[in-house]
C-alpha cells in the first residue's frame, strides 16, 4: 500500500444552471493524515456528495480550489491519471450498494478489474474477499436476493479488490438496520487498522465514535469540530 495524505485547501464548488448559481461548498480546506479515519458530518443537501466527488475527481471544482491525494494533484492531472489513480489507490463504499443486479455477488466484486485481470485470478480474489466478509454462502446469490447488510458487504469487497490504501465511503451504512450497521461499521474499522485512511461522509451522529476526527458542512463552509462534543451531545 502506498502512503495516502488527502489535502484540500479553498475547495469551491457551484452549481450553474441557466436561472441560477448556487455555491455547495466555500472555501473548503481540511487534511487527512496518512491511516486517519475523518468523518465529514452534515445534512441531507449539506453538499457531501459533492465535496466527495470533488476530492476524488469525478466533478470539477471551481478555479482557485486545490485537491491533492497522495501524489496526485485532481484538478490538474488528466482523466486518464484520474481514472488509473482511482482503479489503484481508491476503493468506493456508497449508501445505495451500486451493484449490478444481474450478476452475483462474486461477479459484482470482479468487474472493476474484468478487462484488466486474468479471469481465474480474479474469481480466486473475489472468493477470498467474500470468505473474510462472511459471505461463503452467498457468492453465487444476485443483489436482488441478498440484505441489505449483505449487499454492502459484497460492495466493500469490491472495494478492497485492488488492495486499496483510500477508501472513500458516501453513506454506506444510510439504509442499514443498527445491527448490519455496527457490522460493516466494524470491518471497516479494521480495515483502518491495516493501515487504509478512510474518508466517510454522513448525517449520522452514530458513526462517529468509529472516526479520529470530525469535521461538520454547514451552509457550505467546513469547520472541524470536538469529537467528544458531539458524540455526547
Ligand atoms: N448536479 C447538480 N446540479 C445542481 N445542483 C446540484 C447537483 N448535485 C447536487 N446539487 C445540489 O447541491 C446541494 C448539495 O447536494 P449533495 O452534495 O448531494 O448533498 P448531500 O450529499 O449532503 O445530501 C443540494 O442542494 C443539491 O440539490
Ligand atoms: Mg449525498
Amino acid at each position: 500500500m502506498i502512503t495516502m495524505e488527502m489535502l484540500i485547501d479553498t475547495l469551491s464548488k457551484t452549481y450553474q444552471s441557466e436561472i441560477e448559481e448556487k455555491q455547495v461548498l466555500n472555501k473548503v480546506s481540511f487534511h487527512v493524515n496518512q491511516g486517519e479515519w475523518v468523518n465529514i458530518i452534515g445534512p441531507s443537501g449539506s453538499g457531501k456528495t459533492t465535496l466527495l466527488k470533488c476530492v476524488a475527481g469525478m466533478m470539477t471544482a471551481d478555479t482557485g480550489s486545490n485537491v491533492r491525494i497522495g501524489d496526485l494533484d485532481v484538478l490538474r492531472a488528466s482523466e486518464k491519471e484520474i481514472r488509473e489513480f482511482r482503479r489503484n489507490n481508491i476503493g468506493f463504499i456508497f449508501q445505495e450498494y451500486e451493484l449490478f443486479p444481474a450478476y452475483t455477488a462474486k461477479q459484482n466484486v470482479m468487474l472493476p478489474e474484468w478487462p484488466y485481470k486474468k479471469e481465474a485470478k480474479l474469481r480466486e480474489r473475489s472468493e477470498a474477499l467474500l470468505r473474510t466478509l462472511g459471505l461463503e454462502e452467498r457468492m453465487e446469490a444476485t443483489p436482488p436476493n441478498l440484505s441489505g447488510g449483505e449487499k454492502q458487504r459484497v460492495a466493500i469487497a469490491r472495494a478492497l479488490l485492488n488492495d486499496p490504501s483510500l477508501l472513500i465511503c458516501d453513506e454506506p451504512t444510510g439504509n442499514l438496520d443498527q445491527s448490519s450497521r455496527d457490522n460493516v461499521l466494524r470491518i471497516l474499522k479494521d480495515l483502518n487498522g491495516e493501515g487504509r485512511t478512510i474518508f466517510f461522509v454522513t448525517h449520522d451522529y452514530d458513526v462517529l465514535p468509529y472516526g479520529d476526527r470530525v469535521f461538520q458542512l454547514k451552509s457550505g463552509v467546513l469547520k472541524e469540530i470536538e469529537k467528544e462534543l458531539v458524540i455526547n451531545h
